[in-house]
Protein backbone atom coordinates (compact mmCIF):
# COMPACT_ATOMS: atom_id res chain seq x y z
CA UNK A 1 0.00 0.00 0.00
CA UNK A 2 1.18 3.62 -1.00
CA UNK A 3 2.31 5.86 1.84
CA UNK A 4 -0.25 8.25 0.53
CA UNK A 5 -2.93 5.63 2.14
CA UNK A 6 -1.47 4.88 4.79
CA UNK A 7 -3.01 5.23 7.84
CA UNK A 8 -0.63 7.62 10.13
CA UNK A 9 -0.37 5.83 13.82
CA UNK A 10 0.89 6.44 17.40
CA UNK A 11 1.36 3.51 19.96
CA UNK A 12 1.48 5.02 23.32
CA UNK A 13 2.23 1.90 25.04
CA UNK A 14 3.12 0.11 28.57
CA UNK A 15 4.71 -3.08 27.52
CA UNK A 16 3.28 -5.53 29.04
CA UNK A 17 2.63 -8.60 26.32
CA UNK A 18 -0.43 -7.90 24.77
CA UNK A 19 1.14 -4.39 24.19
CA UNK A 20 3.63 -5.87 22.82
CA UNK A 21 1.56 -8.25 20.67
CA UNK A 22 -0.43 -5.15 19.25
CA UNK A 23 3.26 -3.37 18.26
CA UNK A 24 4.26 -6.53 16.21
CA UNK A 25 0.55 -6.45 15.06
CA UNK A 26 1.27 -2.58 13.69
CA UNK A 27 4.49 -3.54 12.73
CA UNK A 28 3.05 -6.29 10.06
CA UNK A 29 -0.08 -4.05 9.27
CA UNK A 30 0.99 -1.87 5.69
CA UNK A 31 -2.33 -0.46 6.05
CA UNK A 32 -0.85 1.74 8.83
CA UNK A 33 2.30 3.73 8.89
CA UNK A 34 3.82 4.42 12.71
CA UNK A 35 5.10 7.33 12.90
CA UNK A 36 5.82 7.33 16.53
CA UNK A 37 5.53 5.37 19.61
CA UNK A 38 5.56 6.78 23.07
CA UNK A 39 5.39 5.07 26.71
CA UNK A 40 3.13 5.06 29.36
CA UNK A 41 3.29 4.32 33.27
CA UNK A 42 0.86 1.47 33.88
CA UNK A 43 2.19 -2.03 33.97
CA UNK A 44 5.28 -1.34 35.47
CA UNK A 45 6.80 2.32 36.25
CA UNK A 46 7.93 4.26 33.29
CA UNK A 47 11.20 3.12 33.42
CA UNK A 48 10.54 0.14 32.89
CA UNK A 49 7.96 0.48 30.39
CA UNK A 50 10.06 2.73 28.60
CA UNK A 51 12.98 0.01 27.85
CA UNK A 52 10.27 -2.80 27.16
CA UNK A 53 8.99 -0.44 24.40
CA UNK A 54 12.52 0.45 23.04
CA UNK A 55 13.24 -3.43 23.24
CA UNK A 56 10.49 -4.00 21.31
CA UNK A 57 11.71 -1.72 18.60
CA UNK A 58 14.87 -3.23 18.33
CA UNK A 59 13.59 -6.21 17.96
CA UNK A 60 11.23 -5.66 15.14
CA UNK A 61 13.75 -2.83 13.34
CA UNK A 62 10.92 -0.28 14.00
CA UNK A 63 13.00 3.20 13.11
CA UNK A 64 10.39 5.93 14.35
CA UNK A 65 11.15 8.79 17.68
CA UNK A 66 10.04 7.39 20.70
CA UNK A 67 9.08 9.39 23.98
CA UNK A 68 9.21 8.23 27.68
CA UNK A 69 5.99 9.15 29.14
CA UNK A 70 4.78 10.85 32.05
CA UNK A 71 6.40 8.92 35.42
CA UNK A 72 2.51 8.73 36.37
CA UNK A 73 -1.44 9.73 36.16
CA UNK A 74 -2.12 13.34 36.21
CA UNK A 75 -3.64 13.16 40.21
CA UNK A 76 -3.24 9.63 41.47
CA UNK A 77 -0.18 7.46 42.96
CA UNK A 78 0.25 5.04 39.73
CA UNK A 79 -0.68 1.24 39.96
CA UNK A 80 1.24 -0.91 38.57
CA UNK A 81 0.55 -4.72 37.37
CA UNK A 82 3.40 -6.75 38.59
CA UNK A 83 0.84 -9.68 39.02
CA UNK A 84 0.29 -9.92 35.27
CA UNK A 85 3.22 -9.11 33.81
CA UNK A 86 5.85 -10.04 35.98
CA UNK A 87 8.86 -7.40 37.62
CA UNK A 88 9.59 -6.21 34.53
CA UNK A 89 6.62 -5.70 32.77
CA UNK A 90 6.89 -8.09 30.05
CA UNK A 91 8.28 -11.43 32.22
CA UNK A 92 9.36 -14.19 29.95
CA UNK A 93 11.28 -13.87 26.34
CA UNK A 94 14.79 -12.47 25.93
CA UNK A 95 15.03 -9.60 24.17
CA UNK A 96 18.10 -7.95 22.96
CA UNK A 97 19.36 -4.47 24.88
CA UNK A 98 18.08 -1.28 23.14
CA UNK A 99 19.22 -0.19 20.08
CA UNK A 100 17.19 3.16 19.73
CA UNK A 101 17.51 6.31 21.53
CA UNK A 102 15.18 8.07 23.33
CA UNK A 103 14.01 11.44 22.52
CA UNK A 104 14.63 14.27 25.21
CA UNK A 105 11.20 15.86 24.67
CA UNK A 106 8.21 14.48 27.10
CA UNK A 107 5.44 11.98 25.35
CA UNK A 108 3.06 14.35 25.10
CA UNK A 109 5.53 16.87 23.13
CA UNK A 110 6.38 14.16 20.64
CA UNK A 111 3.15 13.53 19.93
CA UNK A 112 2.46 17.25 18.80
CA UNK A 113 5.74 17.40 16.76
CA UNK A 114 4.44 14.59 15.18
CA UNK A 115 0.74 15.50 14.34
CA UNK A 116 1.98 19.28 13.61
CA UNK A 117 4.23 17.85 10.73
CA UNK A 118 1.83 14.70 9.39
CA UNK A 119 0.45 15.26 5.80
CA UNK A 120 -2.79 13.73 7.08
CA UNK A 121 -4.70 13.47 9.97
CA UNK A 122 -3.26 11.00 12.89
CA UNK A 123 -4.82 8.51 14.29
CA UNK A 124 -3.46 7.28 18.33
CA UNK A 125 -3.69 3.95 20.05
CA UNK A 126 -2.83 4.19 23.28
CA UNK A 127 -3.00 0.60 24.81
CA UNK A 128 -2.33 2.32 28.58
CA UNK A 129 -3.46 4.54 30.66
CA UNK A 130 -4.48 7.84 28.89
CA UNK A 131 -1.92 10.56 30.68
CA UNK A 132 0.03 11.25 28.16
CA UNK A 133 -3.01 11.46 25.90
CA UNK A 134 -4.72 13.67 27.92
CA UNK A 135 -1.58 15.82 28.72
CA UNK A 136 -0.95 16.39 24.75
CA UNK A 137 -4.93 17.36 24.71
CA UNK A 138 -4.54 19.93 27.18
CA UNK A 139 -1.52 21.30 26.12
CA UNK A 140 -2.00 22.02 22.71
CA UNK A 141 -5.81 22.07 22.09
CA UNK A 142 -5.20 23.61 18.74
CA UNK A 143 -3.76 20.39 17.12
CA UNK A 144 -7.23 18.79 18.22
CA UNK A 145 -8.34 18.93 14.56
CA UNK A 146 -4.88 17.59 13.33
CA UNK A 147 -6.58 13.95 15.56
CA UNK A 148 -8.71 11.77 13.16
CA UNK A 149 -9.25 9.26 15.75
CA UNK A 150 -8.01 7.68 19.12
CA UNK A 151 -8.47 4.18 18.71
CA UNK A 152 -7.73 2.69 22.53
CA UNK A 153 -8.16 -0.14 24.87
CA UNK A 154 -9.68 0.45 27.86
CA UNK A 155 -12.83 0.65 30.22
CA UNK A 156 -15.91 -1.83 29.22
CA UNK A 157 -19.54 -1.38 29.54
CA UNK A 158 -20.31 -4.39 31.85
CA UNK A 159 -18.25 -4.53 34.39
CA UNK A 160 -13.97 -4.31 35.05
CA UNK A 161 -11.19 -6.02 35.89
CA UNK A 162 -9.01 -4.67 38.43
CA UNK A 163 -12.12 -3.54 40.21
CA UNK A 164 -15.95 -4.92 39.42
CA UNK A 165 -16.37 -1.82 37.57
CA UNK A 166 -13.49 -0.38 36.50
CA UNK A 167 -10.80 -1.88 33.82
CA UNK A 168 -7.00 -0.82 34.53
CA UNK A 169 -6.04 1.54 32.16
CA UNK A 170 -9.01 3.66 32.84
CA UNK A 171 -8.84 2.87 36.73
CA UNK A 172 -4.98 4.20 36.54
CA UNK A 173 -5.86 7.72 35.61
CA UNK A 174 -9.23 8.22 36.10
CA UNK A 175 -9.01 12.38 34.93
CA UNK A 176 -6.72 11.66 31.83
CA UNK A 177 -9.34 9.42 30.39
CA UNK A 178 -12.30 11.92 31.51
CA UNK A 179 -10.35 14.94 29.28
CA UNK A 180 -10.10 12.18 26.56
CA UNK A 181 -13.72 11.25 26.11
CA UNK A 182 -14.91 14.63 26.58
CA UNK A 183 -12.39 15.71 24.06
CA UNK A 184 -15.13 15.42 20.68
CA UNK A 185 -12.31 13.84 19.14
CA UNK A 186 -13.77 10.37 17.68
CA UNK A 187 -13.09 7.48 19.66
CA UNK A 188 -13.08 3.56 19.37
CA UNK A 189 -12.90 1.68 22.88
CA UNK A 190 -11.47 -1.85 22.54
CA UNK A 191 -12.80 -2.46 26.31
CA UNK A 192 -13.55 -5.77 28.08
CA UNK A 193 -16.54 -6.42 26.63
CA UNK A 194 -14.72 -7.39 23.92
CA UNK A 195 -11.11 -8.04 24.84
CA UNK A 196 -12.41 -10.81 27.06
CA UNK A 197 -13.59 -12.56 23.78
CA UNK A 198 -10.47 -12.11 21.38
CA UNK A 199 -8.94 -14.81 23.39
CA UNK A 200 -5.80 -16.48 22.07
CA UNK A 201 -5.53 -20.16 23.37
CA UNK A 202 -2.52 -22.75 24.40
CA UNK A 203 -3.28 -24.47 20.99
CA UNK A 204 -3.18 -21.21 19.27
CA UNK A 205 -0.02 -20.84 20.91
CA UNK A 206 1.31 -23.30 19.23
CA UNK A 207 0.55 -22.13 16.08
CA UNK A 208 2.45 -18.37 16.12
CA UNK A 209 5.42 -21.08 17.38
CA UNK A 210 5.49 -22.92 14.56
CA UNK A 211 5.43 -20.35 12.36
CA UNK A 212 9.10 -20.18 12.68
CA UNK A 213 9.96 -17.06 12.36
CA UNK A 214 11.56 -14.40 15.37
CA UNK A 215 8.42 -12.80 15.77
CA UNK A 216 6.37 -15.74 15.57
CA UNK A 217 8.54 -17.15 18.53
CA UNK A 218 8.59 -14.25 20.19
CA UNK A 219 4.40 -13.97 20.18
CA UNK A 220 4.59 -17.54 21.80
CA UNK A 221 7.29 -16.75 24.14
CA UNK A 222 4.95 -13.98 25.36
CA UNK A 223 1.95 -16.16 25.34
CA UNK A 224 3.46 -19.32 27.21
CA UNK A 225 3.70 -16.39 29.98
CA UNK A 226 0.45 -14.56 29.56
CA UNK A 227 -1.90 -17.79 29.01
CA UNK A 228 -0.39 -19.66 32.36
CA UNK A 229 -0.75 -16.27 33.93
CA UNK A 230 -4.54 -16.72 33.09
CA UNK A 231 -4.81 -19.96 33.33
CA UNK A 232 -3.70 -19.83 36.91
CA UNK A 233 -5.75 -17.20 38.16
CA UNK A 234 -8.44 -16.65 35.50
CA UNK A 235 -9.46 -20.53 33.70
CA UNK A 236 -13.07 -19.57 32.94
CA UNK A 237 -11.43 -17.94 29.54
CA UNK A 238 -9.81 -20.79 28.25
CA UNK A 239 -6.74 -18.94 27.38
CA UNK A 240 -5.88 -15.22 27.22
CA UNK A 241 -7.15 -11.86 26.19
CA UNK A 242 -4.85 -10.22 23.55
CA UNK A 243 -6.41 -7.11 25.11
CA UNK A 244 -4.22 -4.41 23.12
CA UNK A 245 -4.17 -6.00 20.16
CA UNK A 246 -8.00 -5.23 19.57
CA UNK A 247 -7.00 -1.17 19.27
CA UNK A 248 -5.14 -1.90 16.53
CA UNK A 249 -6.70 -4.76 14.56
CA UNK A 250 -9.95 -2.75 14.26
CA UNK A 251 -8.33 -0.05 12.20
CA UNK A 252 -7.04 -2.80 10.30
CA UNK A 253 -10.20 -5.37 9.71
CA UNK A 254 -13.00 -3.65 11.33
CA UNK A 255 -15.62 -6.21 9.95
CA UNK A 256 -13.42 -8.59 12.86
CA UNK A 257 -16.04 -6.64 15.28
CA UNK A 258 -19.61 -5.79 16.54
CA UNK A 259 -19.49 -2.14 16.95
CA UNK A 260 -21.74 -0.23 19.02
CA UNK A 261 -22.15 3.85 19.09
CA UNK A 262 -22.31 4.99 22.68
CA UNK A 263 -22.00 7.65 24.85
CA UNK A 264 -19.30 7.03 27.36
CA UNK A 265 -18.80 9.02 30.33
CA UNK A 266 -15.78 7.95 32.97
CA UNK A 267 -16.66 8.38 36.71
CA UNK A 268 -13.51 9.85 38.54
CA UNK A 269 -14.98 9.99 42.32
CA UNK A 270 -17.49 7.09 42.83
CA UNK A 271 -16.59 4.91 45.77
CA UNK A 272 -16.94 1.66 44.24
CA UNK A 273 -17.01 3.09 40.55
CA UNK A 274 -14.40 5.20 39.79
CA UNK A 275 -12.56 4.25 36.30
CA UNK A 276 -15.97 2.77 35.40
CA UNK A 277 -16.72 3.76 31.79
CA UNK A 278 -20.34 4.42 31.90
CA UNK A 279 -22.10 3.89 28.50
CA UNK A 280 -25.41 5.11 28.22
CA UNK A 281 -27.89 2.47 26.35
CA UNK A 282 -31.18 4.34 27.44
CA UNK A 283 -33.62 4.04 24.49
CA UNK A 284 -34.39 7.36 23.73
CA UNK A 285 -32.23 8.79 26.81
CA UNK A 286 -28.95 8.64 25.99
CA UNK A 287 -26.70 11.75 24.74
CA UNK A 288 -25.63 11.36 21.18
CA UNK A 289 -22.38 9.16 21.03
CA UNK A 290 -19.02 9.74 21.60
CA UNK A 291 -17.34 6.53 21.06
CA UNK A 292 -17.63 3.49 18.93
CA UNK A 293 -17.40 0.80 21.56
CA UNK A 294 -16.12 -2.72 20.18
CA UNK A 295 -18.92 -5.27 21.70
CA UNK A 296 -18.52 -8.55 19.96
CA UNK A 297 -15.43 -10.22 18.35
CA UNK A 298 -14.87 -13.15 15.34
CA UNK A 299 -12.40 -14.88 17.76
CA UNK A 300 -11.08 -17.26 15.05
CA UNK A 301 -10.82 -14.79 12.53
CA UNK A 302 -8.73 -12.63 14.79
CA UNK A 303 -6.56 -15.32 15.66
CA UNK A 304 -6.03 -16.63 11.95
CA UNK A 305 -5.05 -12.51 11.27
CA UNK A 306 -2.60 -12.20 14.37
CA UNK A 307 -0.83 -15.68 13.00
CA UNK A 308 -1.23 -14.50 9.36
CA UNK A 309 0.11 -11.11 10.09
CA UNK A 310 2.70 -11.85 12.70
CA UNK A 311 4.08 -14.77 10.51
CA UNK A 312 4.55 -11.76 7.43
CA UNK A 313 7.39 -10.17 10.15
CA UNK A 314 10.74 -11.27 10.30
C1 LIG B 1 -5.09 -3.63 30.08
O1 LIG B 1 -4.27 -3.56 31.24
C2 LIG B 1 -2.94 -3.94 30.94
O2 LIG B 1 -2.48 -4.84 31.91
C3 LIG B 1 -2.98 -4.57 29.58
O3 LIG B 1 -1.76 -4.30 28.89
C4 LIG B 1 -4.17 -3.93 28.91
O4 LIG B 1 -3.79 -2.72 28.27
C5 LIG B 1 -6.19 -4.65 30.30
O5 LIG B 1 -6.98 -4.27 31.38
CA1 LIG C 1 -1.41 -2.17 27.90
Amino acid sequence: MSSMNRIPVILDCDPGHDDAIAMMLACASSELEIIGVTSAAGNQTIEKTTLNARKLMTFLNLQVPIAAGAPGPLFRKLIVAPEVHGSTGLDGPELPEPAVGLESCSAADLIARLVRTSETAVTLVPTSALTNIALFLTAYPELKDNIARISLMGGGVNGGNWTPAAEFNILVDPEAADIVFRSGIPLTMAGLDVTHKAIVTREDTEQFRLLGNRAGVLTAELLDFFVTFHEENFPQFGGSPIHDACAVAVLVKPELFTIRPMHIAIDTDGELTTGTTVGDQRHGFAPPPNTDVLMDIRREEFVRFLIERIGSLA
